[in-house]
């Protein structure tokens, strides 16, 4: 039996034996991991008393703020009854509602869906998927895939092979990655609050002609595109134009590629549509979801398909056609439950409107961003809100060796605000509950820390 340690002995073993994820260990030699004793509503409470503006939902998942009561009472009524069973063979009710309830939901012709997870195991599901049912469609010579450049799709090795190799330090894993063809596309300068359009429309036209170039050159050799709509959120926060996105899915269409979108950062709610794609109108043929999925309180994660790319696995058990995937938590009744709950609170505390509100408060607040000496190209979507930090001297980003996103993030936590930069990128992604005001304070916040 583990003797109750107090807060310091605690830490003294976190550091001990704990290794934490996207974290270069000899940081916290000097910086030591900051304890959390408590979450509630949009706050979280640190070890020594401070209470901080979960700024940027813990990891983008937290939707409703944190320990809402209603989906802690779904999670506490749904362990009493079932706790976890395999589902392979069994099926339950928390798995089949949830379903239920977002078929009227997602985008047009999604109709199948399979449960994973977290996002990295969902997007190897669709990547798997897609190769397996063109396999299936007589289409064997489909075995690269198409990307972005600057995406993230997750850690794992599936994930990392159609994410970008050079942001995330994952190079050193390309001996061992999916063969994938990459596109760059451009941000867009309508999502700044002080744009300069002159010759956007030939930047644009420029754009959709390289999507169809691509094609021309890959098209024939991929079983799916995959792309993070509207938001490549990890390499950035990069907001990127609806029209290429439509363009895509024209070309996957003309070259007989799939098309999966990786809401998994972007889903319910976080750009102001309950699905980013909704925006550009484009439907794809996979769809991957989860952070937001359970309102970001458990692992959970969804992989939509058509009943076209379905039908490719189906036949006698003999034919060998079926998709051979599993994990031992897939579909967890707990998580089920909750994210059902999510769902209801969605409708009963008009979360998207929320959602909306927030947004139009945050560009609002972003302004005093925009016009800063150290910010450039401030901009936002929904409720995401970017600027790229440059030293107001030479214009420049700040060098690796200063720290910046680390140490920020750690002043910024003694200023009420949990926040954590992506290099030069600095974002704020408050779970979309945030009331207008808090808002206005950590902008404030972020404005003094980088006059400092
Ligand atoms: C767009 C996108 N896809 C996939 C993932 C991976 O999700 P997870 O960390 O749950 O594996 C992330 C995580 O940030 C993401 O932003």
């Amino acid at each position: 039996m583990p003797t109750a340690l107090t807060p310091e002995a605690s830490l003294a073993f976190d550091l001990a034996h704990i290794w934490h994820p996207f974290t270069q260990m000899k940081d916290h030699q000097l910086d030591p991991p900051v304890p959390i004793l408590g979450a509630e509503g949009v706050d979280l409470l640190l070890g020594d008393g401070r209470r901080v503006l979960d700024g940027i939902s813990s990891w983008w998942t937290n939707i409703h703020g944190h320990g809402h009561p209603r989906l802690v009472e779904a999670m506490a009524r749904q362990g009493a009854q079932v706790d976890h069973v395999m589902f392979a063979g069994f099926t339950h009710a928390p798995a089949v509602e949830l379903v239920e309830r977002l078929l009227p939901r997602v985008p047009r012709g999604l109709t199948r869906c399979f449960f994973s997870d977290n996002g990295s195991t969902a997007v190897e599901v669709a990547l798997k998927m897609a190769f397996q049912a063109q396999a299936q469609r007589g289409q064997k010579g489909r075995v690269r895939f198409g990307a972005l450049k600057e995406g993230y799709h997750g850690d794992t090795l599936g994930a990392v092979g159609v994410g970008e190799l050079d942001n995330f330090l994952t190079g050193i894993f390309r001996p061992l990655l999916l063969a994938c063809d990459r596109l760059q596309v451009p941000e867009d300068p309508r999502r700044e609050l002080a744009p300069v359009l002159t010759g956007w429309d030939a930047a644009l036209e420029a754009a959709l002609l390289e999507v169809r170039n691509f094609f021309k050159d890959h098209g024939e050799r991929l079983a799916a595109f995959i792309a993070e709509p509207m938001l490549q959120a990890a390499g950035g926060m990069r907001m990127w134009p609806p029209e290429v996105l439509r363009e895509l899915r024209v070309q996957c269409d003309a070259y007989g590629v799939y098309l999966i979108l990786d809401e998994v950062a972007t889903g319910f709610g976080r750009t102001g549509t309950l699905f980013a794609c909704e925006q550009a109108g484009v439907a794809p043929d996979l769809m991957c979801l989860s952070k937001g999925l359970t309102g970001g309180i458990l692992p959970l994660s969804l992989t939509w398909a058509t009943e076209e790319l379905y039908g490719h696995f189906w036949g006698d058990y003999t034919e060998f056609r079926a998709f051979l995937h599993g994990h031992s938590y897939t579909a967890n009744p707990l998580a089920c439950a909750v994210a059902c709950a999510s769902l209801t609170l969605f409708d009963d505390e008009a979360v998207l409107d929320r959602s909306r509100l927030l947004g139009g408060a945050l560009r609002e607040a972003w302004q005093a961003l925009a016009v800063h000496p150290a910010v450039r190209r401030a901009r936002t979507l929904g409720t995401v809100a970017a600027c790229a930090i440059v030293d107001p001297a030479t214009g420049l980003p700040p060098p690796v060796e200063a720290r910046f996103a680390w140490r920020f993030h750690r002043r910024a936590l003694d200023h009420g605000l949990h926040i954590r930069p992506i290099g030069d990128c600095l974002y704020l992604m408050p779970p979309l509950v945030t009331p207008p005001d808090r808002i206005r304070e950590a902008v404030a916040t972020i404005v003094k820390l980088l006059d400092d």
